[in-house]
């Protein structure tokens, strides 16, 4: 730009700034940012480690707040013991009581939500999570691990007992522990690497 390019340029942004007042445009930008800039919330459940992996590959690119879901009674160490026990809970609708809470989730404009597939839907800690707040008009992104199942019924399961949220149907849906691929979801999600 020339001297006198740059001289116009700024002339007319101080009168710009006369015109409208130095609180209506810090406004504005207060409210684009506010846009653009949603107050993100990663809450995620995770027995042996994939979940959390993905979770943190999410945390690292969005930024905001991190939240493991833990339950008051821990579950077996072991495979076997857990899938048997994850089996009857499901079948029975079982709700596990939660260790810790999420401060004031009313801050929150997104919330993604992260669950093992448990026998083809979401492990109940995770249902425990979503039926103890209010996350109604909140946009939920579900993103569930796997062991070669696939989606299954997860996202449904999570959309229909999310009362009220508006859960975004294509989350994140992946093999273990895998998280390439994640970055360009974000991206498509809204949430470019910055
Ligand atoms: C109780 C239990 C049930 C599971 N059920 C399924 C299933 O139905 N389909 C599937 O693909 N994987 C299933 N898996 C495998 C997990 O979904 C997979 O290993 C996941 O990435 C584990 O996440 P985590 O390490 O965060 O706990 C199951 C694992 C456990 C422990």
């Amino acid at each position: 730009m020339t001297k006198s390019k740059g001289l116009i340029l700024g002339s007319l942004m101080s009168m710009a700034m006369g015109l409208f007042g130095h609180n209506a445009l810090a406004q504005e930008a207060a409210n684009t940012t506010a846009l653009s800039n949603p107050k993100v919330l990663v809450a995620y459940y995770s027995w042996s480690g994939n979940t959390k992996e993905v979770a943190n590959a999410i945390h690292k690119q969005v930024g905001g707040d991190l939240f493991e879901i833990q339950t008051e009674e821990a579950y077996p160490t072991d495979y076997d013991e857990t899938t048997a026990q994850a089996k009857k809970e499901i079948n029975e609708g079982f709700r596990p009581k939660l260790k810790g809470s999420v401060d004031n989730m009313a801050q929150y404009d997104v919330v993604f939500i992260g669950s093992p597939n448990w026998w083809g839907t979401i492990a109940p800690a995770v249902s425990s999570f979503i039926e103890s707040y209010d996350l109604n008009g909140k946009t939920v992104i579900p993103f569930i691990t796997h062991g070669g199942g696939g989606e299954q019924n997860t996202i449904r399961d999570m959309t229909a007992q999310c009362k009220g949220c508006n859960v975004k149907s294509d989350g994140w849906v992946g093999y273990g522990s895998r998280t390439f691929g994640v970055s360009g979801w974000l991206e498509d999600m809204g949430f470019p690497e910055k």
